[in-house]
């Protein structure tokens, strides 16, 4: 069942019915400034950080489910009837609705009583604020006379401080109300030198801040006493809990309109002259009324908008595809870049399933989300690059996480997830094959964020690899540490503590358990780390290397070969994890993925046979289960990952992110039919139909789908921020459609279904577009280019000289 449809040549996705599964939500903001909102307006906005910087309030796994948002209220104010044109959080009836999720914009409409509402939230291109653009229109005969209250609720910044620390939070809300502005500005009086406000663009006929005097005694936002009435109390906060509500009266005759702006802002003074007059306690607007002036012109609002629209269409025209498949090509062109723009902005800290308080950036998971973003914003790609880099530690290892708004590492969880520093490598491979921006691998980069301790990032990379071979175990293959990537495959932890957190707890000395996936990861990093060395002329540093790949293939051929897949590790006492002699998880996905990306085996044929084992034992018609069979109860050797029922998340639910490493796998191999069936079994647009199985956005790929062993198999959680994204779009526009930036060119080597006659793409590649015909001639995959005309050896349609910014190739494949 679906619960709305794509419009693709609108790039959204039209909800038409405010009670979704879930919340279905899109996020606004592209810089540091963010909002979460959902399909009915639910949801809250932060600046920069979604813990120490929210600037309004979001209860999570609240009742009814997601209430809190940017509300309006429209009152009937003849007969007193009110609604919200977004359905929630009055939930009266509307005889019309739809919520257009589009790029970095939402748009809900509405119509009641033949009263239509529309109302359009973004954020303007690298603007610290939102704009709700909303417009009212009268289908009926007669004039209509209402009133429009505006509703959200502040955050006192801190969240977690906010939901916690109630002895002192509900003293400190302060406000002020100037004009049609209402400034939130907790704390300003001591050391915060920012605040947030809300604007209308229409005088007001009144207003409320203080929560209590809005919402009346023992209501809810479902039922405020003021909407109710039709009479605001002008109330001004003082402690408790400040919101923000305009009270604005509007007359519309017969086919009239009327168009009403909001603005919800962040902004920030210098701390020597925030006061105004200095010397008081009144906030200095100066700085920021111009940009509330700017803002609250219709004319500014549409050029905004239009910006945004004018940003997203150059961002998605660097990698557009024709293909005879619409799930492929609506995920491609639109919504898996959107969706790996989104990664890349918020890691894991906010979503409706990340409370944006409790984790900072991942360092895995970032520099994973940089191969879905690196094309687009190569510059920021460089940056984040750089930052992650600072968190390392000199040993070679990083910190697992840090904080967007100090960039430092976070002390709570520390280090010793042994496959961290390995990504930071094919993130940095990633950039320089997009970009060719060698001066990157000079730049100084300190460790631990010390100053005093940089080294080139060229450096960095090598302790990156060192920190394996520093640390390998009894069978020669790397220990795991904490756990790899698999965060719930603890095998040091041991725990036996109610509560402790497997993330943090070691108590082993980690000299045994080993990770077969970080081998194969290692291969994978090692063999980028030869190229660059090539490329740089250290042929002594390359042969180093490939001794080192060489030693490790050996082992894993030696003793991570489990006779007809690769074993997944080995545990602390140095049995076997993911073999058949298990009784529960005898394979695994991730190693049978990452070794074979690698290219481990492949001579040996072991490839082939372990990625037909993954095809009988872990592929479900929902996608691949990340291991069989699940763990049926505790282990205190394995952790975390069999705390979990069987069949959800890291115990046999198909984790997504893992999928596309067998999609790759499988055109390692050349099997195109293979790759792209499994492509197409956790493609959300795919799985659009079952909606009501599925349960999350149809448009964004989501962490986990439950297992054939859970009881809602199939049902999705945790969507939006997640590494499937990246990986997804690595595995079908680099490997299935085969369009790869390489150091010396665009790879064109589509590993395609045998049922696709071909298709078609533009790509834009260091400044050139290259317009790709791929034609099918014959079953099989090797190729044939034409370039501009004229057939070239290879599979590589090379940088043409200076000056040219048009390519066309042609390949042929059979
Ligand atoms: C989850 C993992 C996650 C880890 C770290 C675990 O509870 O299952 O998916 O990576 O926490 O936050
Ligand atoms: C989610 C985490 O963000 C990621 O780092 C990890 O690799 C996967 N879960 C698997 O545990």
């Amino acid at each position: 069942m679906r619960y709305g449809y794509f419009d693709d040549a609108r790039r959204e996705y039209v909800i038409t019915r405010p009670d979704t599964p879930l919340p279905w939500i899109n996020y606004l903001g592209d810089q540091d400034y963010f909002a979460l909102i959902s399909n009915t307006a639910g949801g809250y906005s932060f600046y920069r950080d979604a813990r120490l910087r929210r600037l309004t309030r979001y209860r999570y796994n609240n009742i009814p489910l997601d209430t809190g948002g940017r509300y309006l209220y429209i009152r009937d104010d003849q007969t007193g009837e009110f609604w919200s044109p977004t359905w929630q959080p009055v939930r009266r009836a509307l005889e019309s609705y739809t919520c257009r999720h589009g790029l970095g914009y939402t748009i809900i409409s509405s119509i009641r009583d033949n009263i239509e509402a529309r109302i359009r939230y973004f954020v303007p291109p690298s603007q610290n604020l939102e704009i709700w653009d909303a417009t009212i229109l009268n289908h009926r005969d007669e004039s209509f006379s209402l009133s429009l209250f505006s509703a959200v609720e502040f955050a006192l910044w801190d969240a977690w401080d906010d939901s916690t620390n109630f002895q002192r939070n509900l003293n400190t809300g302060e406000v002020e109300v100037d004009d049609s502005v209402i400034y939130h500005k907790t704390e300003y009086r001591e050391r915060r030198d920012h605040f947030a406000y809300f604007a209308c663009s229409e005088p007001l006929s009144g207003y409320d801040t203080q929560r209590d005097a809005f919402l009346g005694p023992y209501c809810g936002w479902d039922n405020p006493f003021v909407v109710e009435h039709g009479a605001p109390t002008n109330s001004i906060a003082h402690g408790w809990a400040p919101i923000g509500s305009h009270h604005t009266k509007i007359s519309l005759g017969p086919g009239e309109s009327k168009r009403i702006i909001y603005l919800l802002g962040y902004f920030d003074n210098p701390g020597e002259d925030k006061f105004d007059p200095p010397g008081s306690q009144i906030i200095n607007k100066r700085r920021l009324k111009p940009i509330i002036n700017r803002y609250l012109d219709i004319g500014q609002v549409d050029e905004a908008f239009d910006s945004l629209v004018t940003q997203w269409e150059r961002l998605l025209g660097i990698y557009q595809v024709e293909t005879s498949d619409e799930h492929t090509d609506r995920m491609v062109n639109i919504w898996n870049p959107y969706q790996c723009m989104v990664t890349f902005n918020l890691s894991r800290s906010a979503s409706y399933f990340e409370s944006g308080i409790g984790r900072g950036m991942g360092f895995r998971d970032s520099n994973q989300d940089l191969l879905g973003f690196v094309h687009m914003v190569p510059q920021r790609a460089r940056e984040r690059i750089l930052d992650l880099a600072a968190t390392q530690l000199e040993s070679g290892g990083a910190y697992h996480q840090y904080q967007p708004l100090t960039k430092k590492g976070n002390d709570a969880v520390g280090s010793n997830f042994n496959d961290d520093p390995l990504w930071l490598v094919l993130s940095t491979a990633a950039y320089l094959k997009e970009t060719a921006d060698w001066s990157i691998l000079d730049e100084l980069v300190p460790y631990e964020n010390t100053p005093g301790t940089e080294e080139p990032l060229w450096d960095h990379l090598q302790r990156c690899l060192q920190y394996t071979m520093d640390r390998l175990g009894p069978h020669g293959l790397p220990l795991i540490g904490r756990a790899d990537w698999n965060d719930c495959l603890n095998l040091n932890a041991f725990s036996k503590e109610t509560g402790q957190s497997f993330q943090t707890t070691t108590n082993m000395d980690g000299k045994v358990a080993e990770s077969v996936f970080i081998a194969g990861l290692f291969v994978l990093a090692a063999k980028e780390m030869v190229e660059l060395a090539e490329i740089r002329g250290l042929t002594t540093l390359a042969s180093h290397y490939k001794v080192t790949i060489s030693s490790i293939e050996a082992a894993v051929l030696k003793h991570g070969w489990d006779g007809e897949w690769f074993l997944r590790a080995y545990d602390h006492f140095g049995e076997e994890v993911g073999s058949h002699v298990c009784q529960e998880g005898q394979i695994f996905i991730e190693p049978q993925g990452m070794c074979v990306m690698a290219g481990i085996g492949l001579g040996k044929n072991l490839a082939m046979r372990a990625l037909d084992s993954v095809n009988k034992r872990l592929a479900s018609e929902h996608g691949i289960i990340l291991h069989q069979p699940a763990y049926t109860k505790y282990y205190l050797n394995l952790g975390e990952i069999s705390s979990y029922p069987p069949g959800y998340k890291e115990n046999a639910g198909i984790f997504c992110h893992a999928n596309p490493w067998i999609m790759i796998a499988e055109t390692v191999i050349g099997r195109g039919d293979q790759a792209h069936d499994y492509y197409l079994r956790i493609n959300p647009s795919a799985r659009e139909a079952i909606s009501d199985l599925h349960k999350c956005e149809p448009y964004v790929y989501s962490q986990m789908i439950a297992g054939r062993d859970a009881v809602a198999f199939g049902e999705a959680k945790n969507s939006w921020l997640t590494g499937t994204a990246a990986w997804n779009y690595v595995a079908i526009t680099q490997w299935i459609l085969g369009i790869r930036p390489t150091y010396s060119g665009l790879v064109i080597s589509p590993v395609i279904p045998k049922d696709w006659k071909g298709f078609s793409a533009v790509r834009v590649f260091r400044g050139v577009t290259y317009e790709i015909y791929v034609e099918r001639r014959g079953p099989g995959d090797n190729i044939s280019l034409i370039i501009n005309g004229n057939p070239v050896e290879g599979n590589t349609a090379p940088i043409p000289a200076d000056g040219i910014q048009k390519v066309s190739v042609k390949a042929l494949i059979g």
